[in-house]
């Protein structure tokens, strides 16, 4: 089978994203510079007739001659679009200077296949290896691994995440776990590859994955804040936020997981861009939260888990962070969570605690688990893996696998309930 991929190319980083999905894959975005006043007009109106989903600028009206645009566009009307676009202009190279076709073929597969069987998953590794790992995994597992594009980050960084699914004729409901919102807590990255290499390794033999891909499929983000990530690497090892510029360029940073839409900058927020608990401008300022959120809502009636990792303290959070009160379905939710706990002690005796998060570690608002959980999604958890506070957020490497191993353990004990359930 022939499949054709356009590749994009973002400064250093180079993006893949097959054209040929027919279900929602994040859609493809398309980098467009128009050269004078006349294509300006033209895009713009592009833009509206389609209502495209403008990632930079803001608006149309932003966008000038030179203007590097960033825009969205289905899968479905990728070869409409690009027609009209072709009518702005005598030649597409001109005005979507950074459009190539090249064949699946064409990209070197022995190469990744090779890194990708002596990735080492008990050391922290630095993004451009993680871009590596995602392709990778996905090339060599490509029956039941898939990458898709979720978003840019603030800085146009591509957010891929992975698709595991067993092929087959049911229709799936769907898990998704995100890894690394918050930038310096470097074991949830690391957790997010761990757990894909467990479900590739083992799925052949271990009857308890094959019955859980039979209903579910995964959905794994293994970095949300990737430019936060790659400045906690080469900047600053504890930065938490992500990398938006305020207040021109007087501060940076957005924590994301202040951003969510759900009681927005009432709680352990601020409005100064200054503070590491920064809210943002408005809630869902961020492209980073955008994209989750444009994710989770347009996939909800599916999604019946949504798992975010973080560390540290080792505890299991249930809804609400925002208000001391009791989430919906308390008793259930609850009790999946300790029995999460208890499944992850008995791994390497590391005790977790489960409880809401507002009770357990502190009240905030705006967080990813809260708005997971109002829009209708239950089972909404964050997990602080470890320390207790030792190393805090920078848990030594020694540590990763049992972390890992363990953690392991309390994710899928969530994932068995939930697929007993749906
Ligand atoms: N990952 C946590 C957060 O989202 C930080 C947990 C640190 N633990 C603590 N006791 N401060 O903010
Ligand atoms: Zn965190």
């Amino acid at each position: 089978m022939h499949h054709l991929w356009i590749v994009w190319t973002f400064g250093t980083l180079t993006l893949q994203v097959c054209c040929t999905g027919t279900e929602y894959d994040g859609g493809n975005i398309l980098e467009i510079t128009p050269e004078s006043e006349k294509q300006v007009q033209c895009l713009q109106n592009i833009l509206q007739s389609w209502l495209l989903d403008l990632l930079k600028p803001l608006q149309p009206e932003d966008i000038n001659v030179k203007t590097t645009v960033h825009v969205r566009i289905p899968s479905t009307a990728l070869q409409l679009v690009k027609e009209d676009l072709l009518h702005c202009s005598q030649s597409l190279e001109i005005l979507t200077g950074n459009v190539k076709y090249i064949e699946e073929d064409k990209i070197d597969t022995k190469e990744t296949r090779k890194t990708i069987n002596e990735y080492n998953y008990t050391t922290y590794h630095p993004m451009n290896e993680i871009y590596d790992w995602i392709n990778g995994i996905a090339k060599k597992h490509s029956q039941f691994v898939t990458q898709h594009l979720l978003g840019l980050t603030y800085e146009s960084r591509p957010m891929q995440y992975l698709k595991i699914s067993q092929p087959s004729e049911n229709h799936k409901k769907i898990v998704w776990i995100d890894c690394g919102i918050h930038a310096r807590e470097w074991i949830a990255p690391a957790f997010c590859q761990w757990f894909v290499k467990e479900i590739v390794q083992n799925y052949q033999n271990d009857q308890r994955i094959r019955k859980i891909l039979q209903n579910l499929d995964i959905y794994v983000l293994p970095v949300l804040n990737i430019d936060g990530y790659i400045y906690s690497w080469t900047k600053e090892r504890l930065w938490r936020k992500n990398r938006s510029q305020y207040g021109n360029g007087t501060c940076y940073g957005v924590d994301l997981n202040r951003n969510f839409n759900v009681s927005w900058c009432t709680h352990r927020s601020s409005t100064n861009c200054s503070s590491n608990s920064f809210c943002g401008s408005s809630p869902v300022s961020e492209p980073e939260t955008r994209a989750v959120v444009e994710f989770v809502e347009s996939r909800k009636a599916d999604i019946v888990c949504f798992l975010t990792m973080h560390s540290y303290s080792q505890l299991i959070l249930t809804a609400y962070g925002y208000s001391t009160g009791l989430s919906r379905n308390y008793n259930e939710i609850f009790k999946v969570a300790e029995m999460a706990a208890s499944a992850m002690e008995k791994i390497h005796g590391t005790k977790y605690r489960a409880g809401p998060f507002s009770k357990l570690l502190y009240e905030a608002s705006g967080t990813s688990q809260d708005w997971v959980h109002d829009l209708g999604i239950d089972f909404s958890f964050t997990f602080e893996l470890r320390d207790n506070g030792s190393h805090k957020f920078t848990l030594p490497e020694d540590q990763i696998q049992p972390t890992c191993e363990e953690t392991m353990a309390g994710v899928m004990t969530i994932i068995e309930y939930v697929n007993e359930k749906y």
